[in-house]
């Protein structure tokens, strides 16, 4: 159960360098129903290493993806940024590689159908790839053909061979979920035609070490990118990188814009060298950039674990979390923050009330519970939310409510 692999996932090399070591952990998308409380949790190693070779950061657990995204708790429709982001992509996409209705956009990864909904919209034929099962019947009932599996080589042969090949390919937030990366990689080159083109939205890992985003490290995500790394894969695999565009989602991401490394139509853009250059002058060439990473996250588990103690313990104020998501779940468990710390976790999505997060066991509650209940600290666990959040709950400063933000490191805002 608890295996892990012992080389890097895409060039083989030993993994033998630290970047953190989390512990054992549950799956934090794993939320636990009433019956489930007090039966067995499955815990993996959540050991991120750097390959010294490629700089490919991973972790080596081997976690099955059939145990994480078969029955998937994550609806992308639900936060209205994502939705406004997802429609201006589609348009501008229309526009610039002049799709029509002779076009086809493929989606690895479509969820419930958030983006290609956009394109069904603009009459461009469109076809989801999705292995979770409810968020793709979700996304077929509004519309958007979706099949059911696992991307990679095979599905993309058998995709080509029915006539799906693809003038566009979007894989957002997906390239760090796929264990085997040659296969998926391998797979999207042979399902695009010749002229397509690739995009990808992944979280930079440049934003991850700056801000000690530690708890955007979990089981589902096996990879932690930069561009140079990225770069060095998709070439591997004949596909370049001429565009990068830098997005405010989850905490700072890239959305890269490939091809085919033959393809003469698409000249360097501006966009690429920025963050080509930002990468080098923060070392991300060099392995020492990575070194520091352990030291800091342990800072920012002390000053959030003092600053519960303090309000809890000393002020007895009583504190609650908001936002049940996967990055909630890891920082509870990493801090080994319990119910004597924080109350409750609201959350709105409907699928998530009345469970518990894995580990922690906080109970998820609805959001009617603030104002019942008038904590005097909102610890604000999806803090790439947070404008939207604070503006929802304006009203707890009625009581003297405050908000607190975990990372960089634990700050009650003004
Ligand atoms: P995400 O960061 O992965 O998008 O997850 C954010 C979580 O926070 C998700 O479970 C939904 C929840 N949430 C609310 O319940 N209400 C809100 O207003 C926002 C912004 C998020
Ligand atoms: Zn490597």
């Amino acid at each position: 159960m608890n295996d892990t692999v012992a080389a890097c996932r895409f060039c083989g090399s030993a993994l033998e360098t630290d970047f953190v070591d989390l512990g054992s952990m549950p799956l934090a998308n794993n939320f636990i129903t009433r019956d489930k409380l007090d039966k067995p949790e499955p815990h993996y190693p959540l050991h991120v290493k750097l390959c010294t070779k490629c700089l490919l950061v991973q972790h080596n657990a081997i976690v099955s993806p059939e145990n994480i995204f078969t029955d998937y708790p994550y609806f992308s429709s639900y936060s209205a940024a994502w939705c406004e982001q997802a429609r201006r992509y589609a348009l501008t996409a229309k526009q610039r590689l002049g799709l029509g209705p002779a076009s086809r956009v493929v989606e690895i990864g479509s969820n419930d159908g958030y983006l290609l909904r956009h394109f069904v919209e603009l009459g461009i034929p469109v076809l989801g790839i999705d292995p979770a099962r409810n968020v793709a019947e979700v996304a077929r009932a509004a519309g958007v053909p979706t099949e059911t599996r696992f991307f990679g080589a095979a599905a993309a042969r058998d995709l080509v061979a029915r006539g799906c090949a693809a003038d566009l390919v979007v894989a957002n937030n997906v390239l760090a979920h796929v264990p085997d990366i040659n296969d998926a990689i391998a797979g999207l080159k042979l399902v695009l035609k010749p002229g397509g083109v690739f995009t990808a939205e992944f979280p930079h890992l440049l934003r991850l070490i700056r801000e000690v985003q530690f708890d955007t490290i979990y089981h589902e995500h096996f990879f932690y990118y930069s561009i140079m790394v990225l770069e060095r894969i998709l070439s591997r695999h004949g596909l370049r990188i001429f565009n990068v565009e830098e997005l405010p989602s989850h905490g700072g991401s890239l959305r890269i814009f490939a091809c085919h490394q033959e393809d003469p139509t698409h000249a360097e853009e501006p966009g690429l060298s920025r963050v080509r250059a930002a990468e080098e002058e923060a070392g991300m060439d060099r392995i020492e950039a990575y070194a520091g990473f352990a030291a800091r996250v342990k800072e920012a588990r002390s000053a959030l674990l003092a600053f519960l103690d303090e309000a809890t313990r000393r002020m007895a104020k009583r504190v609650v979390g908001f936002g049940a998501a996967a990055k909630g779940s890891t920082l509870l468990n990493v801090c080994g923050v319990d119910g004597s710390q924080v109350d409750y976790v609201v959350d709105e999505t409907p699928a998530k009330r009345g469970k518990y997060l894995p580990g922690s066991h906080l109970p998820i509650v609805g959001i009617e519970a603030v104002r019942r209940t008038r904590p005097d600290y909102i610890l604000i666990l999806a803090w790439n939310h947070k404008d939207e959040i604070m503006r929802k709950l304006a009203y707890v400063r009625e009581w003297g409510g405050r908000f607190v933000v975990p990372l960089p490191r634990a700050t009650v805002l003004g």
